[in-house]
């Protein structure tokens, strides 16, 4: 079975779909979206959604949200003494939760005894992402795009051939599943700090308010919600209040 493999030519999407990229045994588009919609092949599932989904990440992306996790969550979480849960919503190839993990790390080295335990859990739509994200393996395109020199020294085993490998401490801290945000948040439990940065704008306004309150029914009472940086809750939701962090903006539970 073969699939186009050009990322932007989607199934759904506005560019024409060409026959010459429709599997052999698929007599028609038609048939082909009946098929991904009734979700019985799963690899042409996972195919579509690799299709429809752009993965665009760096490590630490946008900086202030690292800062704020560092300098204000961690330490007021972490006064309550029980374990701090992260959920990384949409985490693409890993970069994001796994740059919370090393957030966590480097807090409790300078500040031993502030944050007890952390536990991240990181979740998205895509089953090809989160394998990788599993591996914990990057080229030197991935490592080229946020990394100090010193967290790559600190956080990454070097594997010889230009990619290298998060650490077992960082990986211990995250655990991938998967998760379409549009279903059932129920069977994560309840977190005291979401990251959902980036994903929202491939959803309606009506998605994202229903994306959005889900997610502050998933928050433990004061936690905190953290948003893209062009992204804002306007017209969206009043269940959060913002939080001017200079730089940054965050969201807290009302
Ligand atoms: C642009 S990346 C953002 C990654 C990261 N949060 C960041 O800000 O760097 C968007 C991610 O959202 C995921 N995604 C898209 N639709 C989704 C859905 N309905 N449920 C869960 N994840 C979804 C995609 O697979 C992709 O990995």
């Amino acid at each position: 079975m073969r699939y186009c493999s050009r990322r932007q030519q989607t199934i759904f999407g506005q560019k024409p779909f060409e026959s010459a990229c429709l599997p052999t045994w698929l007599p028609s588009l038609g048939e082909l979206l009946t098929q991904v919609i009734s979700g019985r092949n799963r690899d042409l599932r996972v195919a579509a959604v690799d299709a429809m989904t752009t993965n665009e990440t760096l490590w630490f992306r946008d900086g202030y949200p690292f800062d704020v996790l560092a300098n204000r969550l961690l330490p007021e979480l972490g006064e309550g003494r029980r374990p701090i849960k992260i959920w990384s919503a949409a985490s693409s190839s890993g970069q994001e939760p796994y740059s919370i993990a090393m957030t966590v790390l480097e807090t409790q080295a300078k500040k031993p005894g502030s944050v007890s335990s952390v536990q991240v859990t990181a979740t998205d739509i895509s089953s090809t992402m989160l394998a990788n994200c599993r591996t914990g393996i990057y080229d030197s395109l991935a490592l080229g795009r946020g990394l100090s020199p010193e967290r790559k020294r600190t956080f990454f085993k070097d594997l010889g051939d230009g990619r290298m490998e998060v650490m077992d401490n960082v990986k211990r801290l995250v655990n991938f599943r998967h998760q379409n945000l549009l279903e059932s948040y129920s069977l994560l439990g309840k977190f005291d700090i979401i990251f959902c940065r980036n994903v929202l704008i491939y959803f309606s306004a009506d998605i994202k308010s229903k994306v959005l309150n889900q997610m502050a029914a998933s928050l433990n009472p004061g936690g905190y919600l953290m948003l893209g940086a062009s992204e804002s809750l306007t017209g969206l939701t009043d269940k959060f209040e913002m939080v001017r962090c200079n730089p940054g903006i965050i969201y807290k539970l009302k």
